[in-house]
């Protein structure tokens, strides 16, 4: 996804933003660009493909860097026009005084074209929306570059995050935000912008963050910030406490193998912080009283991929433990069909990045028809988290992989949380069984570092198994919902063709595919389903299929029926989704690892999808 990076001081301004991309450059993208200001002559540079791309290019040049002290730069991921030299950005306006870069889509911008070319001659030059931008700025420059940005944004529709210069103020950057992220990073002498934390944290932990419809302009020694009336607001420091090494790889090949090992830790901060001595639950201070509750006739769990399938498995523990009827929803289904919403309707948007569009429109949306909205969110003051009523944050730290791993996990934790507080509060639960739950979930930080000490031995397993071009997973209750995961996993990374199906339903035809060597992963972690899953693996063995069985630890009789057997450790049924993801995450890695795949950066994916 597009990411932004922009620098005033007296440092070497272009090694700074490049510096802030690379940062950046786990977010996906197509191509990268820097626009540079030489004391009141504006320089850009952009290359499709990777940032060393465009660094060759900057290192053969004669740019005299050392006098270049302001730099917006952009890593792209095509959304109007191919990946292209020319598509990339910055953009220029047609006279080269106004530069620009912009994450997201201006809806409107085909009309604006059109009017700038017939009424002011200006020609075009790329096939993107963003370059409206830079023409409508310089259309509108009269010598301030927030005038014109604030007249430009009044004519555009869209998502946005732009960062402009121009050539005659070569001591300025201006800034502008709408349900895209856009941050200002405080620096001493300097000041930053970005779209992204990890960009600036090397330089920077002091934050403004902007909001929509603001206009941001920073010099060397100053931000300030204007309203949609163009009125100075003043707004508080957002301090991050995560440090720019929590967001490298500490010594592992990838960020996803990292992210898996993070998982203890990332569980035991979301449970901890939350628990009393008593076992109650705090849900960081969110009003969800007793009347609240049993007010809601129905909750509405809304979230896309990964965090669509944490909320499957929120459904199960919020109808079991709170008595409350559930629906789950794909986010970009849900605002399409005119659902069942209204103000007796608790919604909750689960999302690692909290700036997912699809997320972000649903949640609108349940709003406008008066619902409670509640978040689960992994990215402090992202939108999601700022639209909510209630947030209550994983604290699983900055996840960078694009798959998604350490955030799910602690998004299931939340829901347990959740679904826990509210059994509670309505007495919808019983105290010995609450009590033996909250112990449960307690212990899960330390059996998963268990399992992970067998890493090695699913790692031996996906060498077995690389070349394989089809696999199936299957489970029943919540294990069919952690097939999904495990089934999104393995081909978000591999590229291997997955498929996930509840167990019982295979023989309504899905079956027909099984054949000699066909991989199944039969996911048969709940107690009370063991027997019928034995039952499932033997109809696909029966028809040649290589099994490989994931149980709880003492359930051996599995290893009869299967070609290969995981162990997780014993826990009780509600809470063995946190665990029996775990060896589905490492066996996707492996496999994806033995296959050579760019696992951090799959092909065609971002971190953060912020296009519907
Ligand atoms: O940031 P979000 O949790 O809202 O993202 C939702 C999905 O885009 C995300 O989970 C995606 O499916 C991941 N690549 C899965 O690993």
């Amino acid at each position: 996804m597009c990411g932004i990076v922009g620098y005033i001081g007296d440092g070497n301004a272009e090694k700074i933003v490049i510096e802030g991309l690379k940062k950046l450059e786990y977010r996906g993208y197509d191509s990268s660009g820097i626009a540079m200001n030489f004391g009141g002559k504006l320089a850009v540079e952009k290359r499709k493909g990777r940032i060393t791309n465009l660094e060759e290019v900057l290192e053969k040049s004669d740019y005299p860097f050392e006098n270049c002290h302001l730099a917006i730069g952009h890593t792209r991921w095509a959304t109007h026009g191919a990946p292209s030299d020319i598509n990339a950005h910055p953009h220029f306006s047609m006279d080269h005084r106004i530069a620009i870069v912009h994450n997201g889509i201006v809806e409107n911008y085909l009309d604006i074209k059109e009017k700038l070319i017939k009424e002011h001659g200006i020609k075009f030059v790329s096939e993107t929306d963003s370059e409206v931008i830079a023409q409508l700025l310089s259309v509108y420059y009269e010598g301030s570059l927030e005038d014109a940005m604030f007249r430009a944004i009044s004519e555009m529709r869209g998502a946005y995050s732009i960062c402009a210069i121009a050539a005659d103020e070569p001591d300025k950057i201006v800034a502008t935000r709408k349900d895209a992220p856009l941050l200002a990073g405080i620096g001493n002498g300097c000041n930053f912008l970005a779209s992204d934390i990890p960009a600036l944290l090397k330089h920077s932990r002091e934050f403004y963050l902007i909001e929509n419809g603001e206009v941001v302009v920073l010099d060397k020694n100053d931000i300030k910030i204007y309203n949609a009336e163009h009125k100075s607001v003043v707004r508080d420091v957002f301090h991050v406490s995560w440090d720019a090494a929590s967001a490298e790889k500490d010594g592992y090949d990838h960020f996803m193998i990292k992210e898996i090992h993070e998982q203890p830790k990332g569980l035991t901060e979301t449970l901890m912080r939350r628990l009393g001595d008593d076992n109650s639950i705090k849900l960081d201070g969110i009003n969800l009283t007793k009347e609240d509750i049993d007010g809601f006739n129905k909750v509405y769990i809304v979230a896309c991929g990964t965090a669509y399938h944490a909320g499957l498995i929120g459904k199960y523990a919020i109808e079991k433990f709170a008595k409350i009827p559930v629906e789950v929803d794909v986010a970009s289904e849900f605002r399409y069909r005119d659902p069942f919403v209204d103000d007796k309707t608790l919604f909750i948007a689960i999302s690692q990045s909290g700036e997912t569009l699809d997320t972000l429109a649903a949640l609108r949306e349940a709003k406008k028809k008066g619902a409670r909205i509640m978040s689960i969110v992994n990215v402090v003051g992202s939108s999601v988290a700022r639209e909510s009523d209630d947030v209550f944050y994983t604290w699983a730290g900055p996840e960078i992989a694009v798959a998604s791993t350490k955030a799910y996990t602690t998004q299931l934790m939340c829901m347990y949380l959740v679904a826990l507080y509210m059994g509670r509060v309505k007495g919808a639960i019983e105290d010995a069984y609450y009590n033996r739950l909250i112990e449960e979930l307690k212990e899960i930080p330390s059996k998963l570092r268990k399992l992970l000490g067998t890493e090695h031995q699913i790692q031996d397993l996906a060498k077995t198994l690389y070349k394989t071009e089809q696999v199936f997973f299957i489970g029943r209750g919540t294990d069919s919902a952690v097939g999904l995961e495990g089934s999104l996993k393995l081909k978000e990374i591999s590229y291997i063709n997955s498929f996930a199906i509840a167990a019982g339903e295979l023989k309504h035809g899905t079956i027909a595919l099984i054949e000699k060597d066909t991989i199944v992963v039969a996911l048969s972690t709940q107690d009370d389903l063991f027997e019928k899953m034995l039952s499932n693996i033997q109809e696909v063995k029966a028809r040649g299929a290589f099994v490989i069985g994931v149980a709880k630890e003492g359930n051996t009789a599995i290893e009869q029926q299967s070609s290969h057997t995981i162990y997780i450790p014993k826990c009780m049924d509600e809470v063995a989704p946190i665990l029996a993801v775990v060896p589905l995450q490492i066996l996707a890695y492996y496999i994806a690892k033995e296959r050579g795949c760019d696992i951090d950066k799959p092909k065609n994916l971002a971190k953060a999808v912020t296009v519907e």
